[in-house]
Formats: C-alpha cells, sequence, structure tokens
C-alpha cells in the first residue's frame, strides 16, 4: 500500500487509536482502519484495574493479551492505559478494609504485578489518571484518601522497579484549558522530576470540540513541553456538537470546521513540541460509531476520523495535512 496515503506513512512520529478487542476481532472495517493508518494501540479498557483484577489477587489477561499479540504481529506498540485512576475501580478495592499499610500494598501490588507482565511488550504506561479536580486541588480519591498526596510519586517509583525500560506517563483531562488543573499538573510534574521521580511523560486526553480555542491550546502545551517531558495527546477526538445540541445539522461548514480542527492540533503539536519529546498523537477510539462519546451522551456527534463504516472523513484529510 501507498504509505504517503496513511496517517502513519505522512506522521513523523507514532499514530495511535484506543482499541477495544472484541470490536477488533469481530469486525474486518475496524480492523483494516487500524492496520492501515496506525502503528500504536491504547487500550481503552481492557487494562483498567476492573478488568485486570476484577477480584483481589486474580488477574484476567486475556483482552490485553489479544491486543498485546495483534500489536505484534502488526509491528505496532502498545501504550498501556491506566494503572492508578478513581474510576474503574473493581468493588473489592471499593469495599477494602486495611491500615495505610495494606492500602500501599495492595496499589503496589496491582501496579507491579500489571507492569511486570507487560515487561517488555507494554513499553509505556500511563500510571496515574485524572489524579486533579478541575480548580487545581488533588482528587479525594480512595487512593489519596488512604495514602496520602504523595501517592503519585509511589505509584511512578513502583512501576519503575517492575520495569525500569517501561515509558511512565501522567495522564489528564481538561488540562489544556481548565487554566487552574493545568498549573497544578504543570507544578506537580516539575516537582516530581525535580524530586527525580522517574516519570517520563505527560498524556494531555484532548476531548476538545471545534470551539477549543487554539491560542490556548498552544499556550499550555508549550508549557508543558518546557518540562522536557515527552508530550502524549493520549486521547484526541472533536466534538462537533459542542453545545450538545438535539437538533444538531451537519453541514458543509461544520464538517470543514472540523476537519481544519484536527488539522490545527497535528500542527501545533509538530510547531510547539521538539521532535524529541513527539511521543505521539492517538485517537480516543477509530470510527463515528464506536466512539465512547455516543454512549457518554445521547446527542448527535461525529467526533473521529472515518464515518460509521470506516471510510476516511474529511476531517481524516485534514489531519493527514497537518502531520
Ligand atoms: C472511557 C472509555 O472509552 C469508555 O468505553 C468507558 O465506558 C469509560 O472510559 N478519559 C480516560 C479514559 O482516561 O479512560 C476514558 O475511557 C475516557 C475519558
Amino acid at each position: 500500500s501507498d504509505s504517503s496515503n496513511t496517517l502513519k506513512g505522512v506522521a513523523s512520529f507514532p499514530i495511535g487509536a484506543a482499541i477495544n478487542p472484541q470490536l477488533l476481532a469481530s469486525n474486518a472495517l475496524y480492523k483494516s482502519a487500524l492496520v492501515k493508518n496506525y502503528n500504536s494501540i491504547s487500550t481503552e479498557n481492557c487494562a483498567k484495574m476492573n478488568r485486570l483484577q476484577p477480584k483481589a489477587g486474580q488477574f484476567n489477561w486475556t483482552d490485553t493479551d489479544a491486543l498485546v499479540n495483534f500489536a505484534r504481529q502488526n509491528n505496532m506498540k502498545v501504550h498501556g492505559h491506566t494503572l492508578i485512576w478513581h474510576v474503574a475501580v473493581p468493588t473489592w478495592v471499593t469495599n477494602f478494609q486495611g491500615d495505610s499499610l495494606a492500602w500501599e500494598k495492595l496499589m503496589k501490588t496491582h501496579i507491579q504485578t500489571v507492569v511486570g507482565h507487560y515487561k517488555g511488550s507494554i513499553k509505556s504506561w500511563d500510571v496515574v489518571n485524572e489524579a486533579f479536580e478541575a480548580d487545581g486541588s488533588l482528587r479525594k480519591s480512595i487512593w489519596y484518601q488512604h495514602l496520602g498526596a504523595d501517592y503519585i510519586a509511589r505509584c511512578f517509583q513502583y512501576a519503575h522497579e517492575a520495569d525500569p525500560q517501561a515509558l511512565l506517563f501522567y495522564n489528564d483531562n481538561n488540562s489544556v484549558y481548565q487554566t487552574k488543573k493545568s498549573d497544578a499538573v504543570y507544578a506537580m510534574l516539575k516537582n516530581l522530576k525535580q524530586r527525580n521521580i522517574p516519570i517520563n511523560g505527560v498524556g494531555l486526553q484532548m476531548h476538545i470540540t471545534v470551539n477549543t480555542s487554539e491560542s490556548i491550546l498552544t499556550n499550555v502545551i508549550r508549557q508543558y513541553a518546557s518540562t522536557g517531558l515527552l508530550i502524549h495527546i493520549s486521547e484526541l477526538d472533536i466534538r462537533m456538537n459542542y453545545s450538545l445540541s438535539t437538533t444538531f445539522v451537519l453541514t458543509d461548514a461544520v464538517k470543514n470546521a472540523h476537519a481544519s480542527k484536527y488539522k490545527a492540533i497535528a500542527k501545533i503539536y509538530k510547531g510547539v513540541v521538539a521532535k524529541a519529546q513527539q511521543f505521539g498523537i492517538t485517537n480516543w477510539n477509530l470510527g463515528d460509531s464506536d466512539s465512547w462519546l455516543l454512549t457518554e451522551s445521547k446527542s448527535e456527534d461525529h467526533p473521529l476520523l472515518f464515518d460509521e463504516n470506516y471510510n476516511r472523513k474529511l476531517s481524516f484529510y485534514g489531519f493527514m495535512q497537518g502531520l
């Protein structure tokens, strides 16, 4: 196939997608759009704690192993998402009774069992996801409540012990336009680096809309890049219907705005992030019909690069032009 006509063929950094192993096994169009255009897979849900360790000490590797094997066969890499988060916590953890030492052991065991199992095959991880609130304070998650504010640093240390080669990321949402949150995340990243905590990169989720300000995005990405960390646009999708209107109409004007926003993101990333820090851009899902946003809200939207039949949209070409 002609590589100048695919996303991965034109990009100078990895292009990823968040993938569902069941869809991959059952939908040939999904599979072929993925293999043609992407060289990285993020584990959409299957490597979250409730999936990997549904019962205490009982790990279920089946789905994540399937993605790892698929990636190996197709020359792709796998980015692991996510070790410690306040969502997708299994009930046994929510109900867990124990002192801070027992909680520490629970957290450490999860991280080290998972990172250890995939040592050498999953070479990068979102270690902690969404630890901050919009106002810049640390979220009072069960992890925070039982382990204190510095649990984040220890998560990185534990992951690093289990696989010293793995690239370790802090990942968060809305940190590209919520000023208080982005400042707090930036301060934490600098603090972790100063203390020589083994962190390699930051993931900017980038669930944005056609309306999101490009100048704000540029400034915040520049701020994060100044840490010297790898920069991963880790969950890119762009809502067309940003007001969640029930009478949304898919006009040519909206399609054009969507394509030009995708192009702008690619250009900002290339323009602002030094080559050595460009870890990649990952789409959160593949086609409009498998987007998580459809189940998040009932309103019509078309946030991705492929349509319901995995045909390339105008936005695919917009994004490709920016790469
Ligand atoms: C989402 C998945 O895409 C959905 O299928 C699931 O129901 C909920 O989680 N930020 C994250 C991701 O870090 O883990 C979320 O993934 C989307 C928002």
